[in-house]
């Protein structure tokens, strides 16, 4: 049994007494002297949370260089902070993604254009039968329309936050809801079984609140986490995730799983505006960059 309470330390045999005496002295240098105290830190959170993460970002913003980039890269960091609202479905909230100015800007531009919005017709389906699901006014705007250079501005940050070239997006549908006005539930796909074959598809959707809104207006996600799914849920009805519009968010949510196939728990709506406006610009981003 003797052999038990001896281990070696570089090459040397040492009791199991000493062994303790040594890591009692470890601990007592590492407890009083600052250096070491790093040290134990460092070991014993190596994994750092993401919360932690938060809380260094001063820290991180003192010591960190450019690195060595490609040649479509970069030569300075972004700062594009966001949160996770939902993994179910994938939804992303960047606050203050755009300046109110900036916003201001895209509504003045819209403003002159606006239309009433239309729908994709489901096989068999008429406007007339529709006109109620969608009671927005809004309209097409490309980045080459807007002089000013906002909507570019917003198109080249917008990749960046994606990591999804800018040739993917179509234009802009910029919408106004008045009060009382909505968006039914609905899925920014092309199911081809209900709309015919499809060229491509509408993988991810970006939203940029341009206003705030008193009241109502939520974007709402009725079957996050799984919720809602069985029952029978009326398109009009406004539960679930809500997300408040507020000018300068932007909201950045997933149509499609990595692997392709549609994610259910990405049906979405615009609750009623009950007070105020709300204003909008969207832009639907396509898995393929030759979506027309
Ligand atoms: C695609 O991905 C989703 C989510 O991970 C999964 O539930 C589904 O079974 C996958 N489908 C196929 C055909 O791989």
């Amino acid at each position: 049994m003797k052999g038990r309470s001896r281990g070696r330390v570089c090459g040397h045999q040492v009791s199991a007494p000493l062994v303790l005496v040594l890591c009692v002295l470890a601990f007592l240098v590492g407890y009083f002297i600052p250096e070491f105290q790093q040290v134990i830190l460092v070991t014993k959170h190596s994994i750092p949370s993401f919360s932690s993460f938060a809380n260094q970002r001063h820290e991180l913003l003192e010591d960190v260089t450019v690195a060595e980039h490609g040649v479509t890269g970069d030569d300075q960091l972004s700062f594009i902070p966001f949160q996770v609202l939902s993994w179910t479905p994938r939804a992303l909230l960047f606050p203050k993604f755009a300046s109110p100015a900036q916003c201001e800007a895209i509504i003045s531009l819209a403003k002159t254009k606006l239309t009433p919005s239309s729908l994709a017709l489901r096989k068999g389906e008429t406007a007339t039968e529709t006109q109620d699901v969608r009671t927005s006014h809004g309209c097409f705007l490309s980045s080459r329309q807007d002089k000013t250079g906002t909507l570019a501005w917003v198109e080249e940050k917008m990749a960046k936050a994606t990591m999804i070239p800018k040739s993917h997006g179509e234009a802009f549908n910029v919408l106004r809801y008045e009060i009382g006005q909505k968006y039914n539930s609905h899925y920014d796909v092309f199911n081809p079984a209900e709309y015919g074959p499809q060229k491509s598809q509408r993988m991810a959707s970006f939203l940029l609140y341009l206003s705030d809104v008193e009241e109502g207006g939520e974007t709402m996600f009725p079957f996050e986490n799984y919720e809602h799914m069985n029952e029978n849920y009326d398109y009009k009805e406004c539960i679930g995730l809500k997300v408040k519009p507020k000018q300068g968010d932007a909201l950045l949510f997933y149509s499609m799983f990595p692997n392709g196939t549609f994610d259910k728990t990405a049906l979405h709506g615009s609750c009623p505006v009950i007070k105020g406006e709300k204003w909008v610009a969207t832009k639907w981003i396509r898995d393929k960059e030759d979506w027309s």
